[in-house]
């Protein structure tokens, strides 16, 4: 079996980055919630090292988080990751106080001993970069600890017990601003730990063939396709281990953009020989939509018909028991909140939720391990093409929230053609890769313009490009002039019916990626 490393979350903002790197390093971990690790989830995980988050809270205050006591009756390497490292101090018999010298952002650490932390990495004397986030420091080492290197607010910056093979560190390893953070963690991992480093995705992919065809035996698979990256992905992963009992289905609502709709066809039904129902009902579609302004009640007419038509398609498709998702690994995590209460909805996320109850179906999701970068390796495996793999992002209801007011055909066909126009711009400057999402927006105003001698009476199209990494924070990307009046007289010249463009600089929060 692979080797596998349990990361104990107790609520850093940054846990899922420890994961993502000991991953790059090529080994299999998971992110585990503090208080769901015990003897008996240890014993069946098994890890071959254990890692322990950071975290917002002060081990000097009496009801903050404690490691599980299992982990240490493990007998396997346990790495402390700030919180993790004073938590560690304190549960083990040394001493941690507040410190009124908080060190915030990059902080520079002198190498004081040698440590299998940093071999091959920081020598000893040097003065090393990283990032720091704590307030709490260590003051006295349990015993069988030794301090192998020091900063100015912290006299404990790392520690180790070289028998027991436990290390701490002050700072974050897993960030960037920490440069040889994924190093270290890899020495911890390999050197430490002694993981051979053999996840892979060839691995992955093999394993996960596996567990379909355990889980699904000879029964029928349906997919709802979007000609997205996730789902896209598990539909070719899923074909491959189950071959035709996966069917397809891909519901064409009139709201994709330009050309979309034959991409996904020919690349399912004609390359990959996937069955494939491509229903086209974008006049039930937007005829429901007709008239309708509130943004919510767009998503909901949109989510609703979907189902429905989901559903019929399903059950035309045989006796299906199972649905496909691409769920990926962060909506999975179940992670630590220390602030409780009822999270307000922003926007009623269009996707499958409810089918699976509905029509008493078990769901297959072969990439909820994955981050999104994973997915992205995974499609270059199964060999799909790039232009899919590294596509940006596209909400479930379409281009009806990138159309505020009331949605219209001829005004679809100005947003696709405008959209266009926009990406293709962005692919030739050769900023596709760097963005994280560009779309165009048509917006529900009029205003005048001058084109030769006419006067012009046409719509407004605002430009939106952000970079995020996961969708939830948001700047919009600073694009240079030139570029941005280039878009704009291509826009304009090229799609009657618009005569002025404008660029969204806002970032999210406060505003969202898309506009309804
Ligand atoms: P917002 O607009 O909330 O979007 O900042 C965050 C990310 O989510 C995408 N998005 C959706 N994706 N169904 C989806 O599958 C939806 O209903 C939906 N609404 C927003 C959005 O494109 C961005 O990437």
């Amino acid at each position: 079996m692979t080797d596998r490393v349990l990361i104990v979350d107790f609520g850093s903002q940054v846990t899922q980055l420890i994961a993502r790197r000991v991953r790059e390093n090529g080994v299999y971990c998971e992110i585990h919630p503090f208080n769901k690790v015990d003897g008996a989830s240890l014993a069946a995980y098994d890890p071959k090292a254990i890692i322990l988050s950071g975290g917002p809270a002060s081990v000097t205050a009496s009801q903050s988080p404690r490691t599980p006591d299992a982990v240490f009756e493990k007998g396997v390497p346990v790495l402390g990751i700030c919180y993790g490292e004073q938590m560690m101090c304190a549960q083990l018999g040394g001493s941690v106080e507040p410190s009124d010298h908080r060190e915030f952002g990059r902080a520079f650490i002198e190498i004081e001993r040698d440590c299998e932390l940093f071999h091959g990495l920081w020598e000893v004397g040097a003065h090393e970069q990283v990032w720091m986030s704590h307030g709490d420091r260590v003051t006295g080492l349990p015993e069988g600890f030794r301090t192998v290197a020091v900063s100015d607010g912290a006299p404990y910056a790392a520690i180790a017990d070289d028998q027991r093979h436990y290390y701490g560190v002050q700072f974050h390893p897993e960030v960037h601003h920490t440069p040889q953070g994924g190093m270290l963690l890899r020495n911890f991992t390999h050197r430490v730990a002694g993981c051979t480093g053999d996840w892979t995705m060839a691995a992955f992919r093999q394993q996960e063939i596996d567990k379909i065809r355990a889980q699904v035996g000879d029964g029928r698979v349906v997919c709802g396709l979007s000609g997205g990256v996730d789902s896209s992905v598990a539909a070719v992963l899923i074909h491959e281990a189950i071959g035709d009992q996966l069917t397809c289905i891909f519901v064409d609502h009139g709201l994709l953009r330009m050309g979309e709709a034959d991409e996904v066809v020919s690349i399912f039904h004609d390359h990959y020989n996937i069955p494939l129902v491509h229903k086209e009902v974008s006049d039930l579609f937007l005829d429901a939509l007709e008239g309708v302004t509130d943004p919510e009640e767009k998503r909901k007419t949109i989510g609703r018909l979907f189902i429905e038509v989901f559903e019929a398609e399903a059950k035309k498709a045989g006796n299906a028991k199972f649905l496909a998702q691409g769920t990926l690994y962060p909506d999975v995590i179940e992670s630590v909140s220390f602030i409780g209460g009822p999270s307000v909805t922003i926007k009623s996320h269009h996707n499958v939720g409810g089918l699976p109850e509905r029509m008493d179906l078990a769901l297959v999701e072969p990439l909820r391990e994955l981050f999104k970068d994973e997915v992205r390796e995974l499609g270059r495996e199964l060999g799909l093409p790039e232009s899919l793999v590294g596509r940006h992002p596209f909400p479930g209801p379409g281009l009806a929230i990138r159309m505020p007011g009331a949605i219209a055909r001829d005004k679809l066909d100005l947003l696709r053609k405008a959209d266009a126009v926009y990406l293709d711009e962005i692919r030739s400057a050769g900023l596709y890769d760097a963005i994280w999402q560009a779309f165009a927006v048509l917006l529900p105003v009029r205003t005048v313009g001058v084109m030769g001698d006419d006067r012009t009476y046409d719509y407004v199209c605002a430009l939106r490009a952000v970079t995020s990494t996961d969708g939830m924070t948001a700047d919009s990307y600073p694009f240079d002039h030139a570029f941005l009046s280039g878009v704009s007289t291509r826009i304009i010249n090229e799609v009657p019916g618009i005569n002025r463009v404008v660029y969204d600089v806002t970032s999210k929060p406060p505003g969202t990626i898309e506009w309804e």
